[in-house]
């Protein structure tokens, strides 16, 4: 088949699900009625993480097919493609094997094995700073580490030691700075002592901006603080593929962690980029989370398709965005140390499935990524769930909840998952129009005023959601659930049939600020548009 036939065959197997929709419109509450089995018969359970699919609109039909279009898209041949090291991001020749930065056993590959030693070094290097053998230029231990870094080289780590924070070591404090804007460094840097602190630079391309400038601002803190020039070794590590530029910033070789170009961005926490967890809560913490990963990594390769879990998610997702018209996906964890799951998520999900070409570079003819957004449970309940349950749009739901307590206030996280439960059930249910009479009625309301005001006390319900569990908010929990979204993301692209491994859009927006902040002190192109003009006379 050519690739323009593939496109166009893949157009018509997704027309064909949309046929599916618009001949079987049932509702949620049907669904249930008819099989009492429903919860047990869509719901699924791998490395610890439970899924309940039943509340979405599918039947076994649907799954037929949407399996089926799946295994038509070659599916499995692509999830082994993926774990075996092939060139799956095409655009840049390259494999994405993030799956073999959380290896167990015996290194077998040249990737395990370089992955091996580089876990090697982590070990070492944190045991230098928790043992206090590491030291600044006036001889004081390190207390404070910046991580400066940005995108996936941010995120992730960031997230990770945020969510675990119960396994945070004493003695060290670990710090985040990405923004350009220099109030995320001042702000950060303000009540650090510079004798103290040590800088990890996390740059795969060591060329990002932020990271660039904000290191070089770092660097300039230290020297002003009186550190000279070769005592910055003390304060300076990086993790980088780019040996080059990491060695012209003056980071001595030892310092430096490595990166691969068969790592995405997105997908790096696992690997050096890691650092930061480990230093703020040990090296057995950072392998548990690789256990996690692994052990979903396992299921991934291992599970049929009906019974994957990244797969059925990722088709869920598949179906309602093709099919009933979705523009994003909420995610909501009830569980505050997972408030940053959902940027973590947005970066993972909407810069792989953000494209408008398939792999071969031919224009999609149906959509492709949607936009992933969220907050933790219960606090997006007062401010936009309003909008999930009574607005116009369908937004399909993730919701998160953790079995054991997260604190030792056990009444309060009764509460939590008590709320995170209703609020699917509120979903799936809604109240119908005779319901919300009947209840103003009941509150004493005339009849007439109960007719007027029942409108407004609707809630359609008939609204999908999935509800995954985990038994407990641990570092190896954690690394399963990652890898869950980070595989189902994968299965994601290849159901659109795109490279989810590029990021080329980001470029454009890099080159144009470069161009920018040159021309704001010189020759304006005349061709650039009145508003970007006007813009910069403002602003620069
Ligand atoms: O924003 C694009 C991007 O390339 C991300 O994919 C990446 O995670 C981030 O920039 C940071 O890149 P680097 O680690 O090379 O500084």
């Amino acid at each position: 088949m050519t690739s323009e036939t593939l496109t166009l065959s893949r157009a018509s197997a997704i027309h064909q699900l949309q046929s599916h929709f618009e001949k079987h419109k049932w509702s949620l509450r049907e669904l249930f009625a008819t099989d009492t089995q429903r919860a047990e018969n869509f719901s699924l359970e791998a490395a610890g993480i439970y899924l309940d699919y039943s509340k979405n609109h599918l039947r076994q039909d649907t799954l037929q097919l949407l399996l089926g279009y799946a295994e038509d898209q070659g599916l499995s041949e692509q999830i082994s493609a993926l774990l075996s090291g092939a060139n799956v991001n095409n655009t840049e020749h390259r494999p994405a094997l993030h799956t073999a930065l959380r290896f167990q056993g015996k290194p077998q590959t040249d990737h395990e094995h370089a992955v091996a030693d580089c876990r090697t070094q982590i070990k070492r290097f944190a045991e230098t700073i928790h043992n206090q053998s590491w030291l600044g230029f006036s001889n004081k231990p390190i207390r404070h580490i910046v991580n400066i870094g940005i995108g996936g080289s941010d995120l992730g780590p960031r997230m990770v030691v945020e969510t675990l924070s119960p396994w945070h070591k004493k003695g060290v404090r670990v710090h985040f700075v990405a923004n350009i804007d220099g109030a995320d460094l001042n702000d950060t840097l303000k009540n650090l002592d510079p004798e103290e602190t040590l800088f990890i630079i996390a740059s795969k391309s060591f060329s990002t901006l932020e990271t660039r400038e904000n290191a070089l601002s770092a660097r300039r803190w230290m020297l002003a603080a009186g550190c000279n020039e070769k005592q910055l070794a003390q304060h300076f590590v990086a993790v980088s593929s780019n040996i080059v530029a990491t060695q012209d910033f003056g980071i001595a070789p030892e310092n430096i962690f490595p990166m691969w170009d068969w790592v995405g961005g997105r997908y790096s926490l696992w690997s050096a980029i890691g650092l930061p967890i480990v230093l703020a809560c040990g090296y057995d913490v950072y392998e548990q989370l690789l256990q996690g990963a692994h052990s979903m990594d396992q299921h991934f390769a291992n599970a049929p398709l009906q019974k994957n879990l990244p797969v059925i998610m990722a088709l869920i997702q598949f179906w309602y965005r093709q099919c009933w018209n979705t523009g994003s996906q909420v995610v909501l964890p009830y569980a505050q140390r997972l408030a940053k799951f959902p940027a973590w998520l947005q970066q993972l999900d909407m810069e792989s499935l953000g494209k408008s070409v398939d792999k071969d570079g031919q224009a999609l003819g149906y959509p492709s990524g949607s936009v992933i957004w969220g907050t933790e449970g219960t606090n997006g309940q007062h401010s936009f769930h309003q909008l999930l349950h009574q607005g116009t749009d369908l937004i399909p739901a993730d919701f998160i909840a953790v079995k054991e307590p997260t604190s030792e206030l056990h009444e309060q996280h009764r509460w939590l998952l008590a709320c995170c439960i209703s609020q699917s059930q509120a979903l799936l249910r809604g109240k119908s129009l005779h319901e919300a009479r009947q209840e103003l009625e009941k509150a004493g309301y005339t009849h007439r005023e109960a007719h007027t005001l029942a409108p407004h006390k609707v809630v359609p319900g008939n609204r999908p959601s999935n509800t995954l569990i985990l038994g407990k908010l641990d570092p190896h929990h954690l690394g399963a659930l990652l890898a869950l979204y980070e595989h189902k993301v994968y299965a994601g692209g290849c159901l659109l049939g795109i490279n989810p491994f590029d990021q080329w859009g980001v470029e454009l927006g890099k080159q144009l600020s470069s161009k920018i902040y040159q021309a704001a002190d010189g020759e304006v192109p005349n061709d650039w548009d009145s508003s970007t003009r006007a813009l910069m006379k403002k602003l620069l």
